[in-house]
């Protein structure tokens, strides 16, 4: 079971350099070179429509996801990790239903995101919160690696 809080990450979050710090290596850790945003983590947070939310626990970051809202009508996820030790415990799934709440929260009706078809765990978890697979993308993150595009729908008036 997730234990914790879930947090927004602002330029002005106390200890922002640390945390920022903790998730650029998370970042090196379980993303290739060319999936990583570990160069660019601190441009992409500064970004107008962009948002982090990440799970602290024990003085620690546990996971974190990256959304960005460029219309009123669509946004994307475009992070979710969880650290290994802290795997299929709830923390994945927690952060990705905080990030849909803050991009229903700007009345979005659709939120899209690109995953590796053989992250099986991310995409059952994609699946598990209604994410349905649009297309499949080939040569999207490197010359052998494909991703499929996948978007979950809200009515807007619920
Ligand atoms: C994907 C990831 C964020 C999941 O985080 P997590 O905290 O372990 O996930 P949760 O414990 O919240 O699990 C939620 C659901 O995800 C799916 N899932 C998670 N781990 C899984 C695994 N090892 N195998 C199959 N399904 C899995 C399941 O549907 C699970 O629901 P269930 O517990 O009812 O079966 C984590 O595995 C990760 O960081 N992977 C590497 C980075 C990545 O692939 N990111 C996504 C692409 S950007």
């Amino acid at each position: 079971m997730a234990e914790g809080v879930i947090l927004e990450l602002h330029r002005s979050s106390p200890n922002y350099a640390k945390l920022v710090d903790e998730m650029v290596r998370m970042e090196r850790k379980i993303f290739p070179k060319n999936e990583s945003l570990s160069r660019t983590f601190d441009q992409e947070l500064g970004k107008n429509n962009s948002g982090l939310l990440y799970y602290g626990v024990n003085d620690e970051v546990a996971g974190y996801v990256m959304y960005s809202c460029p219309s009123s009508l669509s946004s994307s996820i475009t992070k979710l990790a969880v650290k290994e030790k802290y795997r299929r415990l709830g923390y994945g799934e927690a952060l990705l239903r905080a990030a849909i709440g803050k991009c229903r929260a700007r009345s979005i009706h659709r939120i899209s995101l690109h995953v590796d078809p053989s992250r099986t765990p991310a995409v059952n978890l994609y699946r598990k919160l209604g994410f349905r697979i649009d297309s499949l993308i080939e040569r999207y993150y490197s010359s052998n690696r494909d991703a499929y595009r996948m978007y979950l729908e809200f009515d807007i008036d619920k």
